[in-house]
């Protein structure tokens, strides 16, 4: 059932090459995560871009994700070298530790800058993810606190728009927008299950029955709160205990299944199964 997919990868090379253009004006990038998808809302070839570039990784609606597994995932970032930071930039949660985090993460070059004798200038910051990770929401979050101000910079060759969160750091308004890149079809999956992806580039079949065995293997107990779905059933039967427990019907009590594949995805989405992690360590 696994489909490999080309995932436009003209739109991901000059979004890639957007970002390398734009990365040069930062002190440091806010890499946001999706926090129920560590690894799948990551672009691979973006470690490269970024691979000696001052690095906050937020791992972003932390509101939606397991928060075991992401403890598994945020070791493993720190391990190899990064900051990171579980933000939910829907209510605003964690946010306002980025800038101190920031501050970490620059100590030593702020610290060597004091020495040398040179004024503190504001901290510049970028906000780099895929399409719905949640980049605008966490701007405007950001923008909220504070005392932000846009404006353009001169000196700056194409003028940007930054916004002045505080005396000392300051945000560019424009969010780099990576492209998720999936040559294993598992990361298309996660994707699409959390709704990163949304038309429809894999059947909506495809995708709910990768979504429900993955729950069955992983969460079976939340399967069994939510849809009254014990033991080991075959796919058919799960959508068909599901189709039966929520009405989803046709005409002549046949199941509707795609009222069901609508009712699953609506569900995980909306965490009516709890806080979920698709990608695993
Ligand atoms: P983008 O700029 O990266 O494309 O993402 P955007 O801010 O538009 O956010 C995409 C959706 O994710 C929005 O939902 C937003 O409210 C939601 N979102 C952002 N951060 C969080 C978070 O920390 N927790 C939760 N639960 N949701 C978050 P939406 O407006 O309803 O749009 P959609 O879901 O219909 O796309």
């Amino acid at each position: 059932m696994m489909k490999q997919i080309q995932w436009f990868p003209g739109h991901m090379f000059k979004s890639l090459r957007e970002i390398r253009e734009k990365i040069n004006l930062m002190d440091i990038v806010l890499v946001l995560l999706d926090a129920r998808l560590p690894k799948s809302s990551m672009n691979p070839e973006l470690f490269k871009i970024i691979k000696h570039k001052p690095t906050l990784i937020l791992f972003n609606k932390m509101d939606l994700s397991d928060d075991t597994i992401l403890s598994d995932w945020i070791r493993f970032y720190e391990k190899e070298g990064y900051a990171t930071l579980k933000i939910d930039a829907q209510s605003g949660k964690n946010v306002n530790k980025i800038h101190s985090a920031c501050q970490e993460v620059l100590k030593d070059k702020i610290e060597k800058n004091r020495q040398k004798g040179l004024k503190d200038r504001p901290i510049r910051t970028m906000i780099l993810g895929i399409p719905n990770v949640g980049k605008s929401t966490l701007i405007n979050q950001m923008s909220k606190s504070g005392s932000a101000k846009t404006g353009n910079t001169p000196g700056v060759t194409k003028a940007q728009q930054w916004i002045k969160l505080s005396d000392d750091f300051e945000l560019l308004d424009t969010p780099g927008v990576l492209w998720p890149k999936f040559e294993d079809p598992k990361v298309g999956y996660h994707l699409a299950i959390t709704g990163a992806i949304k038309d429809r580039i894999l059947p909506e079949d495809d995708v709910v029955h990768y979504a429900l065995e993955f729950l069955k293997k992983h969460y079976p107990k939340q399967l069994e709160e939510r849809y009254g779905i014990l033991g080991d059933l075959e796919y058919v039967e799960m959508l068909d205990t599901i189709g039966k427990l929520r009405g989803a019907l046709l005409k002549g009590a046949e199941i509707d299944y795609q009222r069901v594949y609508t009712i699953v995805l609506t569900d995980i989405r909306n965490k009516q199964l709890g806080g979920l992690s698709f990608d695993r360590l």
